[in-house]
């Protein structure tokens, strides 16, 4: 069930192993405050459905922008997230190996 309490103003998010740590506004996902700041994490649909931006979540507390994301209650019990429809309700950490950033000088362009 989505979570309607209000979120904070921002949180911070780390990203693990990288160490990196970024603001996290309400209102957006983790996905997209880690886009803002210039790192790709891995995904596709963006829905929840895909299952392919799933990581695990370190420390820290998420509320979901749809109903069912796609996890069963046992991988949200052990950890897992999906960041492109979680929000931060706390400061969170993520443990995401495939992240990196991009934008940058020399760096890649954003993958579409
Ligand atoms: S990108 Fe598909 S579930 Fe997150």
């Amino acid at each position: 069930m989505p979570d309607d309490r209000p979120a904070a103003a921002t949180h911070r998010l780390r990203i693990e192993p990288a160490g990196w740590e970024l603001s996290a506004p309400a209102g957006l996902t983790l996905l997209q405050a880690a886009r803002a700041a210039g790192i790709h994490l891995p995904r596709s649909c963006q829905n929840g459905s895909c299952r392919a931006c799933r990581c695990r979540l370190l420390a820290g507390r998420v509320a979901y922008r749809v109903e069912w994301p796609g996890l069963s209650p046992e991988e949200r019990a052990s950890g897992e997230v999906l960041p492109c429809v979680a929000e931060p309700r706390s400061d969170v950490t993520l443990d995401v190996p495939g992240a990196h950033r991009v934008g940058g000088p020399g760096q890649e362009a954003w993958p579409d």
